[in-house]
């Protein structure tokens, strides 16, 4: 199979092939390993960020510019024109006016999928409301295999929100295309989504529900913790009853594998002490930097830079 991801958009993890997400992977370590400070000379990026963001925002913007290329942009959607009643479609189809590649975050799901529509630009999805964030996955995989040198063969436990955790949907779709053994950690009320268990069960993917990291901490290589997502609950009694669900601390890592690594999309609230960081299993400050790699690749190959 051919891959050309020139002019494409990145909506959806669902939208790869296993082949076609190694092989941005593979620009990416190439990335991390040599950069490319005039690839994207003369290009130009806008970031749209209707949604808070540090992590993702910052390092679309970083990996544009050490790229050679420009940004323009906004990091508040209230000081855009969305402000005054225009819709995202609008937005959108103008913005593709100005830019070669638009980087976007949106709290609707299926935001940047319509945004995709309204331009002919390719659109980098940075996580739409609680449904997707691509983008993220591919660092995740990144990470996943640079720590442990391997994905297939792992097995992985996600823990936290994985009902509203857009990170943990995305990701669990991304690796039941490897072999893998999956083991979702979180209360009973923000369990992954019925329809998530439904495709693994026909893709064949191995996996378990638990109420307690204890539990599984000792039988996993990568531990995926992840934040209760206060924005996204309708009821502030029903975030109170689980918003200090799981706090990960060193002690619960006593049996975990030397070789285990604890990941956070990030940002963290009090879901892993501040003590976890000083031990072997801390990779969740790595995982942020492998943003900048994986960004540049997507970049490099939507805009045609990279084959
Ligand atoms: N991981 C992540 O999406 O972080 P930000 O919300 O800071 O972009």
């Amino acid at each position: 199979m051919k891959i050309d991801f020139r002019g494409k958009s990145i909506i959806s993890i669902s939208d790869l092939s296993k082949t076609e997400m190694l092989h941005i992977l593979k620009h990416a370590e190439d990335l991390k390993k040599k950069p490319q400070p005039k690839m994207l000379s003369g290009k130009i990026m806008a970031s749209c960020f209707f949604e808070p963001s540090t992590r993702t925002r910052l390092s679309f913007e970083t990996a544009m510019e050490r790229l050679g290329g420009q940004v323009m942009g906004f990091a508040d959607g209230k000081v855009s024109s969305a402000k005054k009643g225009e819709t995202t479609w609008d937005s959108m189809k103008i913005i593709g006016q100005y830019a070669d590649v638009i980087a976007m975050r949106h709290s609707l799901e299926g935001a940047a999928r319509r945004a995709s529509e309204a331009t002919n630009k390719p659109v980098l999805n940075g996580g739409d409301g609680a449904n997707q964030h691509p983008t993220q996955t591919l660092l995740d995989l990144f990470t996943i295999k640079e720590c442990q040198k391997k994905i297939n063969g792992l097995h992985i436990a996600v823990a936290g929100d994985l009902k509203y955790g857009r990170t943990t949907h995305s990701l669990t779709q991304a690796l039941a295309k490897f072999n893998i053994r999956l083991y979702f950690v979180a209360p009973d009320e923000l369990q992954m989504p019925k329809y998530i268990q439904e495709e693994l069960k026909k893709a064949g993917v191995k996996f378990s529900l638990h109420d307690k990291i204890e539990n599984i901490v000792n039988k996993v290589d990568i531990l995926y913790m992840t934040r209760i997502q206060a924005e996204r609950f309708a009821d502030q009694m029903e975030y109170d009853r689980v918003k200090n669900a799981f706090v990960l601390t060193p002690s619960m890592l006593i049996k975990a594998k030397p070789n285990m690594r604890v990941m956070h999309p990030l940002p963290r609230v009090n879901e892993i002490t501040p003590a976890v960081d000083q031990t072997k299993h801390a990779y969740y400050f790595e995982q942020a930097e492998n943003g900048l790699y994986t960004r540049q690749a997507l970049l490099g190959l939507v805009l045609g830079k990279l084959k």
